[in-house]
């Protein structure tokens, strides 16, 4: 089935939903993006992504096309119209279409491109990756020194990406002078002495929306947590790992560089967590 797809307002069939050659996204990954998870045709966390959209945009010094009411109908109009149960909509805002190609900026005046579209993921919650984990490898963070702005300059997560899969990996974690930044597309976090460890908030990590939501939660539940960087070694010896993402939830980590955690099953409290934000964040979903 053909999706429903926005662009700049238009809600059309995805073979004829473009953007310009000259779009900036296009030729200068000049634009931010969001992704929401959907479960039960519902979004999650929809607030948390709708500030960080407007933080992004800000630091970039792009417009915000909509108010978060505008923005929640947009994202429900395309729920409905795609009839999305369970998985993503996807969002992306560029500096738009000057017309040509300059490395200034065109003037402000320039309406943002605007583009959403739905990717179904039926059985979102019930990953069967969950039951066993993930094997990550690590690689170096190479990436530019902003990234806690949510831009589409996704070329060296996705190699990282590959990397990892050519190594047996499901994933990489990106190391910066010695230490764990985050995943390619998500936040990483260790479990031991019986805290659970995850780099604090700086312009050296994307400040995920569902990590902000599990550290809440985790507090509430009298967990131990602490906001600090872990080394390679730390995280190998660790009782258990995890990562946050809008899409992946929460998912264990059973393997870090070959290094298995544990008796290599997904951890007690990595899947507490999972079944709690799950619980919870289902409750709140609009
Ligand atoms: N990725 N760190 C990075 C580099 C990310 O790209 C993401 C999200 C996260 C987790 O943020 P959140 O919990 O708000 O999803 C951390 C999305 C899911 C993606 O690119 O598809």
């Amino acid at each position: 089935m053909s999706r429903i797809v926005h662009v700049n307002g238009a809600l059309l069939p995805e073979d004829q939903a473009t953007v310009s050659v000259f779009d900036r996204g296009f030729l200068m990954a000049d634009g931010v993006y969001e992704v929401v998870s959907v479960l039960g045709g519902k979004l999650l966390d929809f607030q948390g992504h709708m500030t960080r959209l407007a933080r992004s945009l800000g630091e970039l010094g792009i417009a915000n096309p909509h108010d978060e009411a505008t923005w929640l109908e947009l994202h429900r109009q395309l729920v409905a119209e795609n009839a999305l149960e369970d998985g993503m909509v996807y969002l992306q805002v560029t500096r738009g279409n000057p017309g040509d190609r300059d490395f200034a900026f065109p003037p402000k005046e320039l309406p943002p491109t605007v583009v959403m579209f739905t990717q179904s993921k039926p059985g979102l919650a019930d990953n069967p990756a969950a039951h066993t984990g993930w094997k990550v490898c690590t690689l170096p963070d190479i990436r530019w020194h902003r990234r806690d702005i949510k831009t589409v300059q996704l070329l060296y997560p996705s190699m990282a990406k590959m990397e990892a899969k050519a190594r047996g990996c499901d994933d990489a974690w990106l190391v910066e002078d010695g230490f764990v930044t985050e995943g390619t597309s998500n936040n990483a976090y260790i479990v031991t002495g019986g805290a659970i460890v995850t780099r604090a908030l700086s312009h050296d990590i994307l400040h995920g929306i569902t990590r902000a939501a599990v550290l809440r939660l985790a507090r509430e539940a009298q967990m131990t947590v602490e906001e600090r960087n872990f080394t390679v070694a730390e995280a190998q010896a660790a009782d258990e790992a995890f990562i946050t993402s809008a899409s992946a939830f929460v998912m264990p980590v059973v393997e870090i560089d070959g290094a298995t955690l544990g008796d290599g099953t997904p951890g007690k409290l990595a899947r507490r967590l999972r079944e709690i934000y799950l619980e919870e964040s289902r409750k709140t979903a609009v």
